[in-house]
């Protein structure tokens, strides 16, 4: 486990534990940098009610540490929803998705009070485009969402051998101009077949701790 993603993890774990009680249901989002945030947690279990999970990966591990889990449509809310991201820009928008669960992770994020980001130094960029934008997309509807993207100015790449937890496909697409995220989330969301893209600006977080 890295360092600064321990770092990034031990500082958020400190942001919520004063906060939560018994009753506290936590969003847990995906990726090895939420991994350092759940074994963290873990030592914290009997201090709030359970979580709910952005993917079966986090799912596992939580199963690891015997952390209670309970589906996002069994719940009432969720306090505060811990995720990492493969991009951070300065006005706090993120893309996320390099592992394939971005579509969870943004309803797990918006169903939550607050949204907290975990991301090294590594992470914080100018402007959001470096990392190719995953976007999920129904099967069918892959060469058809490509050239429409194409259409944008993007360069889509198939990524291969891979079917996210909700059973759809991934394009992961560079050279796309994402100088206005939040109108750009908007556009491509409106294609036909797209599940969902991994910029997120329209839910920014409230929080971001980096190491
Ligand atoms: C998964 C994600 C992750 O949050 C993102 O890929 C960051 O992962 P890591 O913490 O491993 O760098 O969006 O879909």
């Amino acid at each position: 486990m890295s360092e600064a993603k321990i770092r990034a993890s031990q500082k958020a774990l400190d942001f919520i534990l004063p906060k939560i009680t018994q009753q506290t249901v936590l969003g847990i989002g995906t990726g090895s940098t939420v991994n350092c945030f759940i074994e963290l947690l873990a030592t914290h279990k009997n201090t709030f009610k359970g979580v709910v999970s952005s993917s079966k990966a986090s799912s596992d591990l939580i199963a690891n540490y015997d952390i209670e889990e309970f589906e996002l449509n069994d719940v009432n809310s969720v306090s505060f929803y811990i995720d990492g991201a493969d991009e951070v820009s300065m006005e706090k928008d993120l893309i996320k998705g390099g592992g394939g669960a971005h579509t969870r992770e943004k309803i797990v994020a918006a169903a939550s009070e607050s949204f907290i980001c975990i991301a090294d130094q590594s992470k914080f960029v100018d402007q959001l485009g470096q990392f190719p934008l995953p976007i999920e997309v129904a099967k069918v509807a892959r060469s058809y969402v490509s050239r429409r993207i194409v259409g944008m100015g993007g360069l889509p790449e198939f990524r291969q051998n891979f079917i996210t937890d909700l059973g759809n496909q991934i394009i992961d697409v560079r050279e796309l101009d994402i100088s206005n995220p939040k109108e750009l989330e908007i556009k491509i969301n409106a294609i036909p077949g797209v599940i969902d893209n991994g910029i997120f600006s329209i839910n920014k977080p409230n929080e971001i701790f980096s190491d």
